[in-house]
């Protein structure tokens, strides 16, 4: 690889996509969050973390943090990490949950700062994401606030589903994005490091889960993030991200 442009992304060890390295408009917003106290006192949740680059960012800027991923390698590699690049008072502000988001998660109501899920929410069916949505509800404290992004079917490998999709967000089906078989439409040659069923999701359906749960929603919008590798670009709506609050 020549150097212009180009970024090593790691794999994930368990065929779920590539993990960042840097972070996203969505997270340095999660990071600027936490710098600003709010997660000095109760601590933000990064669900599915990958190998930490935003929990690591967040304890820099002053945050306790619960690093949450499924995998224990996962897990392993941000332990790794922290003891790599942190020092010993910031060390001591993070928790690494391993677990399924939200099922092996027990958290007190009221208890978190904040919650950063950053290209997690795409590999959950509609069950998983409207419980999911409902406990992140029950575990922020009043004002936490909720940083979301996710894929939308705008991306190049699954322009073949767009027609589908659209079909189905004119009947208003409940989960337009939902693919049991993603390989029935998306043939690009990296599918292979992508969970067979994949939940592609847009500002619509993640701002009514958010509703529905009785937050605040601040943003809901298509973008394309910033580390989004070039083959997946399609037309500047290949990202959803949400801010959302818990009302006082
Ligand atoms: C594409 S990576 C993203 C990692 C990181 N958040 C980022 O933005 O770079 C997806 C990560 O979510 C984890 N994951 C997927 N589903 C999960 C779930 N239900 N609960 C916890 N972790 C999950 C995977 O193991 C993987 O590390």
């Amino acid at each position: 690889m020549s150097s212009a442009g180009k970024r090593f992304r790691p794999l994930t060890r368990n065929r779920m996509g590539w993990v960042s390295e840097r972070l996203s408009r969505l997270s340095q917003e999660f990071v600027a969050y936490c710098a600003a106290g709010g997660c000095a006192e109760t601590p933000a949740l990064d669900v599915g973390g990958g190998f930490g680059v935003a929990s690591l960012a967040a304890l820099k800027a002053g945050a306790r943090v619960i690093a949450n991923d499924l995998d224990e390698g996962h897990c392993a590699e941000i332990e790794r990490r922290a003891l790599e690049n942190c020092t010993e008072a910031e060390r001591a502000r993070l928790t690494v949950a391993c677990g399924r988001f939200p099922k092996d998660l027990t958290l007190e109501p009221g208890s978190l700062g904040a919650v950063h899920v950053s290209n997690v929410l795409h590999f959950l069916s509609g069950k998983q994401l409207d419980h999911g949505m409902q406990a992140i509800a029950h575990w922020l404290r009043p004002e936490g606030k909720l940083f979301i992004q996710a894929a939308t079917p705008y991306q190049s490998p699954f322009a073949a589903f767009i027609p589908e999709y659209e079909r189905r967000l004119a009947a208003q089906e409940p989960w337009p994005g939902w693919l049991p078989k993603v390989g029935l439409y998306a043939k690009h040659r990296q599918m292979g490091q992508m969970p067979k069923a994949m939940h592609l999701l847009d500002d619509q359906v993640l701002r009514r889960l958010a509703l529905a749960a009785g937050l605040v929603v601040e943003q809901a919008t298509l973008w394309r993030r910033d580390d989004l590798p070039q083959g997946l670009w399609l037309d500047g709506r290949e990202t959803v991200l949400l801010v959302a609050r818990k009302p006082a």
